[in-house]
């Protein structure tokens, strides 16, 4: 199996996407109706996990976005003295379609949003990745270095951080 990574292109016709089923009611949604607008308005940008194998298929995928926290919500992450409102990068969106999920994409799909983040926060300033979680998905957030910032929310979503200076 060859997954590829790419920028997603809204022009461009994806094979599958509109069967896309991550098993989330509202990603699923997205992918099928907003994805493709949002992106063309530049409201976020998406990376996109193809199957060569397949045609191509839609497999996954990542929205990002800029954004700006109010400093109160890292106030358990014990940061030192920050300004007010801080700038981050926020992680909108993210899904690996079911028969894909298990096999680390979704892990690699978050792994190059930080690469990407990072790498834009040398040049337009950015402190960290924010997150709104789904509760069943916290654990995997964690395991790639992400702080629940106010205790876990379940059944709703919980806002998740990382700093880019705790990445080595
Ligand atoms: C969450 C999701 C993106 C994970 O994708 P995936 O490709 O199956 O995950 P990976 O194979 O990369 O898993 C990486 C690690 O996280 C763990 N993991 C994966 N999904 C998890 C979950 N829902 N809860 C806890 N741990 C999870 C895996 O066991 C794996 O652990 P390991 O490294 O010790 O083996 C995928 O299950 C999905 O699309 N879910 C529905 C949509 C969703 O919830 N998106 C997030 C919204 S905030």
């Amino acid at each position: 199996m060859t997954i590829e990574l790419s920028l997603y292109g809204p022009a461009l016709a994806y094979a599958g996407q509109k069967q896309f089923d991550c098993g989330h009611a509202v990603i699923n949604s997205f992918v099928h109706n907003s994805l493709k607008p949002q992106v063309k308005k530049s409201l976020s940008v998406a990376y996109v996990l193809t199957d060569s194998a397949h045609e191509d298929r839609f497999a996954g995928f990542y929205t990002i976005a800029q954004h700006m926290i109010d400093v109160s919500s890292l106030s358990t992450m014990q940061l030192g003295s920050l300004p007010r409102k801080i700038p981050c990068s926020r992680l909108v969106m993210l899904g690996v379609d079911k028969r894909y999920q298990g096999q680390q994409l979704g892990s690699r799909l978050l792994k190059h949003a930080l690469v990407v983040t990072q790498s834009v926060a040398k040049q337009i300033g950015s402190f960290g990745m924010y997150l709104d979680a789904d509760p069943l998905a916290v654990s995997f957030y964690q395991k790639l270095g992400f702080t629940l910032l106010v205790g876990d929310k379940t059944p709703e979503s919980s806002p998740m951080f990382l700093p880019f200076s705790a990445i080595a």
